[in-house]
């Protein structure tokens, strides 16, 4: 059934409570890449122009002890959106009481507030008490009681079951997704119930662990699954190949037959690889057919898996991309990487859905980021997501 959403609501003079998900990678108070503040402006826009309060929650990374709390301060994140909006955004250095109660009540329609961040519920006086992210009763309660209306956009949370998402939902009588959150919605979660065929997943990255569950769940509805990155070489050992000294999770290769065998030729494995003597972007390195040698590790797919891959992907319809083919960071070995991230960008009749920090690193060097259906903002929960699990941030968001 479809969500609410922020459009659905009445928003005018109405203090509305909003979970983003503005964990960025931030060191020495200097944010790295605020994909993810630049992604809910539509949202926050929207509740601004039309009137509402916006009081804005979020965690930014994860707060064990009370050191853990300078550094991550949502200060210059507020900084940001404001520099973002181009208007003055309220910041408030705290998560509870009466400053901050007394800046909401001073708000005027339209404005923005950004409150601490919402983790440092987490330690009090020293403790480590996971009030935020044990999803502690009242904390909920008292932040729904902040608010007239909630609106969830936080995506990259919603495989989270925490206070400041699903217990302030569970305190308020309705909660409306933002449009970041309608997005994802409707690609990731419409690529997995309800794809248009041929669908195609790619997924990479360097552990079979960490991928098992979306391929478990995707063998039963895609037509074919590339796999690329350091994952290869476990699915190589498990038919026999050889692999050199390359990346191999040595507990999973029961596990990774066990996949080749009830995939059949729907899991597509490179046929060729580039390959270095070292973890080295300055080693040694050439592309083998097949096994690789002694004494190499396999960084990247080559060239002519590239091509295979672009051939099973020219006629798809709806494809998911999650995870490099190779190691993205050194630029000898980006190039599948890279070439995957074109070719996608040609698919102007396919749904192309991107996740994963290399992959949408990528997507976004190479430019073609807006030729793309989505980039999604999710790590973990994109992949959740697309393990087919009910992600708890959006099983909380009402029906329309
Ligand atoms: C993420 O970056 O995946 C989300 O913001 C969730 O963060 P967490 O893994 O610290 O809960």
């Amino acid at each position: 059934m479809a969500k609410l959403t922020v459009s659905d609501l009445d928003l005018k003079g109405k203090k509305v409570l909003m979970r983003v998900d503005f964990n960025v990678p931030i060191k020495d108070g200097v944010i790295g890449n605020d994909n993810r503040i630049v992604a809910a402006l539509p949202t926050i826009k929207y509740v601004s122009e039309h009137g509402g309060k916006a009081i804005l929650l979020s965690h930014l990374g994860r707060i064990k002890k009370e050191d853990d709390k300078p550094g991550l301060s949502m200060r210059p994140v507020a900084e940001r959106l404001s520099n973002l909006l181009n208007k003055p955004v309220t910041f408030v250095p705290t998560t509870e009481g009466s400053q901050l109660e007394d800046a909401i009540d001073g708000l005027s329609d339209g404005d923005v507030l950004v409150m601490e961040n919402t983790r440092y519920e987490d330690v009090k006086n020293g403790e480590y008490v996971k009030r935020e992210s044990g999803n502690d009763p009242e904390l909920g309660k008292y932040w729904a009681s902040l608010g007239d209306v909630f609106v969830n956009d936080a995506f990259g949370t919603a495989h989270r079951s925490h206070a400041s998402n699903v217990g302030i939902a569970s305190n308020m009588g309705q909660t409306a997704a933002g449009f970041l959150m309608e997005k994802e919605i409707k690609f990731i979660g419409g690529a997995v119930d309800n794809p248009e065929h041929p669908f195609v997943a790619i997924l990479g990255g360097a552990k079979v662990s960490d991928k098992i569950g979306v391929i478990d769940n995707l063998l039963a509805k895609a037509d074919k699954i590339l796999i690329g990155g350091g994952m290869t070489y476990t699915f190589y050992a498990a038919k026999g190949m050889k692999i050199g000294n390359s990346l191999v999770e040595k507990d999973k290769i029961d596990l990774a037959k066990e996949i080749l065998d009830k995939a059949g030729d729907k899991l597509v494995l490179p046929t060729d690889s580039v390959v270095a003597e070292k973890f080295d972007n300055d080693a040694a390195h050439k592309t083998v057919d097949g096994d690789i040698p002694d004494g190499y590790m396999a960084l990247d797919i080559g060239p002519k898996s590239v091509a295979e891959f672009e051939d099973v992907l020219k006629s798809a319809k709806t494809v998911v991309w999650n995870g490099p083919m190779g190691v993205f960071e050194m630029s000898n070995y980006a190039e599948g990487t890279l070439e995957i991230g074109k070719f996608l960008g040609t698919l102007t009749e396919a749904k192309t859905i991107v996740g994963g920090g290399d992959s949408t690193a990528a997507v976004q060097q190479l430019g073609v980021a807006d030729k793309l259906s989505h980039i999604s903002t999710g790590g973990g929960a994109s992949l959740e997501y697309l393990e087919g699990k009910t992600l708890p941030g959006i099983a909380a968001i009402s029906d329309k």
